[in-house]
């Protein structure tokens, strides 16, 4: 049994300014009081992806009114929080420093405690804020930055077990979406235009197929994108739509494909993992979605997607993962240095102790 706790989280690894109260009542349930994100899309799109300097600009200006309104959403003062937590990396370092010292001035003035929250572990830890999981799961991280397959033993206790060579699957969608002249930020738009395609037209490769280790790659999917586009160009919209329906369907085998390989890895472990859990904006993607829903139906594992909304950053997310650290005593100092690269399996290697 918990004593019920109130959290505020701040999100600014990215091109998202973010903030959020969230609350965990006796039981350790989670609700979200508020959760206020602020894309900065439109400041980024006419550069065809994030500009780290622009973002970080972008984050000091938005950020304290954005804190002011999730308080006030979640009808909440700055006294009636336990803790105050903010991503600490990984990230863009400029956009991090923002949240982070942000989070420490509020913590500093308000003499409540500071949780420094690891971006990943707080993408790993949102199914239990949103279906209530029990560890251990297996955790399938696909954003714009990460491709990984991750064992989630605990609070703090995570296995990787598999990555990315080369792209992330959302820098695939990207770069694929680019090409074809999609406008950034390409995932949705390459979603949306293979609804209306064929995705058998194009016999795209599925990279890593059948490999025991669960790493992905996407560079030649996206290299087989480039050539046939090239090969057939000029392009009309059914090529496109095609072109994006059979990336899509590559996508998604190959992504199911890992899935199973990280299970294979982990059946004979004790800590053999009863559930999926599917984090990071690609996992928004309805095709994705789907095959995730087939592949658990057949494996007997429990499904757990977060709404669209909590698997792309948010602050809910950073303030739960903040909450679940505090519940168990791990606070950070204001010496907590800002991590532009923080492995989430960091937190057991003693070099990563204290400052980075
Ligand atoms: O987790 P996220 O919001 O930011 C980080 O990268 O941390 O993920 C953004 C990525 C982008 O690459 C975006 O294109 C991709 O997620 N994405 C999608 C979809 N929605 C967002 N990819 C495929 N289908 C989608 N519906
Ligand atoms: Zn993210």
């Amino acid at each position: 049994m918990w004593a019920s706790l109130r959290v505020l989280g701040i999100e600014s690894t990215c091109d998202e300014t973010a903030a959020a109260v969230v609350e965990a009542d006796s039981m350790g349930r989670g609700k979200i009081l508020s959760n206020c994100v602020l894309s900065q899309i439109a400041e980024h799109a006419a550069f065809g992806g994030v500009v780290p300097e622009i973002a970080a600009r972008a984050h000091v200006e938005a950020l304290d009114p954005l804190i002011r309104r999730a308080l006030a959403e979640a009808d909440c003062r700055v006294e009636d929080l336990d803790a105050i937590a903010a991503a600490a990396g990984p990230g863009l370092i400029g956009g991090v420093m923002v949240g982070l010292i942000t989070g420490k001035a509020i913590a500093l003035a308000a003499h409540k405690p500071f949780v420094a929250v690891n971006h990943l572990e707080a993408h790993a830890l949102t199914a239990r804020l949103t279906d209530n999981i029990e560890f251990p799961y297996l955790l399938l991280l696909v954003s714009g930055g990460h491709s990984q397959l991750v064992a989630v033993n605990g609070v703090g206790d995570y296995q990787r077990l598999g990555s990315t060579v080369d792209d992330a699957v959302g820098e695939a969608f990207d770069k694929a979406a680019k090409l074809l002249g999609l406008p950034y930020p390409g995932g949705p738009r390459v979603e949306q235009a293979a609804l209306g395609g064929d995705p058998a037209r194009f016999d795209f490769p599925r990279p890593m197929a059948a490999r025991r280790n669960p790493d992905f790659s996407f560079s030649g999917l996206k290299t087989a994108v480039r050539q046939e586009a090239e090969r057939i160009a000029p392009l009309t919209n059914t090529d496109v739509a095609d072109l994006c329906a059979s990336f899509q369907a590559a996508a998604v085998d190959v992504i199911v494909d890992r899935c199973r390989a990280a299970l294979r890895l982990l059946a004979d472990s004790p800590k053999a993992p009863t559930a999926l859990v599917a984090a990071g904006g690609v996992a928004a993607n309805g095709a994705i979605r789907r095959a995730l829903g087939r592949f658990c139906a057949e494996t007997g594992l429990r499904l757990a997607l977060p709404p669209p909304g909590l698997c792309s950053d948010n602050g809910a997310m950073i303030a739960w993962a903040g909450l679940e650290r505090f519940r168990l005593g791990l606070v950070d100092g204001m010496d907590f240095a800002a991590r532009p690269r923080w492995p989430l399996d960091a937190r057991q290697d003693p070099r990563w102790h204290g400052k980075a």
